[in-house]
């Protein structure tokens, strides 16, 4: 018998279980942010009411309690990445602050004037907006990989790119607001015969295929909690441990230091030195929980599973007069961004909403990807473990009704 089983699985996930509006919701919005099961709400409020307690510093018993628990959960991020050692897994707030943290401190090392850094035409403003930042400061120069009408990434245009100033090149796994998978490990090869270095934004990646990073051989590689089924507020950076070693600390603080008096001060070994501050504890174990939960099913009958639910939207999606996919590419998971020929995708999010059928709409937090399209929004409609086939029809049969109000 398959481990994998639809209707069990959605009992684990008790927000699911709500009607809005009168309707049973159809909760369509994952690339934002995923549901909860109910382990990862257990294994937060086990913490709260046990071992509550502040990590690394305490004698007592509880205290030690929490930190092993810390530092278990980091060690289950080590294995579910592949990474060589706890040590290269940083925890963060989320995405946003893992890439932060490499552009303030890799940059204030290692770009300098006139320097360059690429990002690709498809990025979150949060793999933008922070190389855009660092360049500034430093006199250095942002390029951009230009893409395709089908929002694919032009190879032959990155290596034009690339010279002899270009330090480090920093792309998504699967984008935001199109759902297009990159060819990372193409744009990871490329770089590494250049000697550069390569960032991973894998915010939406990592929750839809396998990521081994020691076999992609990518330098860094981000990830937020709350897209991946853990809570929100716990994020990671791996980052390679020779670039760690040589990156400066980001914020600075209790927790990360080795030794302090006014007069100087040194770090903490790795991977202290990036986390400042009093740890978000808590919801690294949710995180934890959330992985082994994954785990528990078979990573493998997930993606098999989301591919077929995937497809299957895709398809019925198509068919809808007047539909217009962004992106039409065949290397996509998880998102399908579209418009409906003439309606505002505001409008149509909003019916949806009364319709039960949860989905975002608008730029997406990526302005520059619907610039190269020339539109404004779009309707997007992102999928997690937990979605069926039944709730397309839901979806395609809520759109008509959209169509026909509007018609
Ligand atoms: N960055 C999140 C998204 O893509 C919020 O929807």
């Amino acid at each position: 018998m398959l481990k994998f089983n639809i209707q069990n699985i959605r009992k684990d996930f008790p927000a699911l279980h709500q009607e809005i509006y009168g309707k049973p919701l159809v909760y369509l919005d994952s690339a934002a942010t995923t549901l909860k099961p109910q382990v990862v709400i257990d294994a937060i409020s086990n913490y709260y009411s046990t071992i509550n307690s502040n990590v690394h510093r305490g004698v007592h018993y509880l205290s030690q309690q929490a930190t092993d628990a810390f530092e278990n959960a980091r060690n289950t991020v080590k294995d579910f990445m592949n990474a060589g050692a706890s040590k290269e897994i940083i925890f963060t707030k989320g995405t946003t602050e893992s890439i932060n943290l490499i552009a303030f401190s890799f940059g204030k090392k290692f770009i300098g004037k006139n320097d360059e850094v690429i990002v690709s035409a498809i990025e979150h403003h949060a793999n933008i907006v922070p190389w855009q930042m660092i360049c500034e400061e430093k006199g250095a120069r942002l390029k951009v990989i230009p893409v395709n009408e089908n929002g694919e990434l032009i190879i032959d245009e990155f290596e034009k790119l690339i010279s002899d100033k270009t330090k480090i090149v920093s792309v998504a796994h699967i984008s935001n607001s199109l759902g297009i998978r990159n060819p990372i490990e193409e744009i990871i090869e490329i770089s590494h015969k250049n000697g550069i270095p390569v960032m991973i934004d894998g915010a939406q990646g990592i929750v839809h295929e396998k990521v081994d990073v020691q076999e992609l051989d990518c330098d860094f590689y981000c990830f937020s909690g709350h897209k991946l089924y853990a809570p929100m507020g716990i994020g990671v950076l791996y980052g390679k441990e020779k670039w760690l070693n040589e990156m400066p600390p980001y914020q600075t603080g209790g927790e990360m230091i080795q030794s302090v008096t006014f007069e100087k001060t040194t770090f903490n070994k790795l991977p202290f030195k990036f986390e400042a501050g009093t740890p978000n504890v808590a919801d690294a174990i949710g995180l934890e929980a959330a992985i082994n939960y994954l785990q528990s099913i078979g990573l493998e009958e997930i993606y098999k599973y989301e591919k077929g639910v995937f497809g299957c939207a895709t398809k019925k999606l198509s068919e809808i007069p007047g539909m217009e996919i962004l992106g039409n590419s065949s290397f996509k998971a998880g998102v399908i961004s579209f418009n409906l020929e003439n309606i505002h995708p505001y409008d149509a999010g909003t019916i949806l909403d009364r319709l039960g059928v949860a989905v975002r709409t608008g730029n997406h937090c990526a302005q520059p990807t619907m610039d190269r399209f020339g539109i404004h929004g779009t309707i997007r409609a992102s999928f997690g473990i937990y979605n069926t086939k039944e709730e397309i029809d839901l979806l395609v049969g809520a759109l008509l009704k959209v169509k026909e109000m509007f018609g």
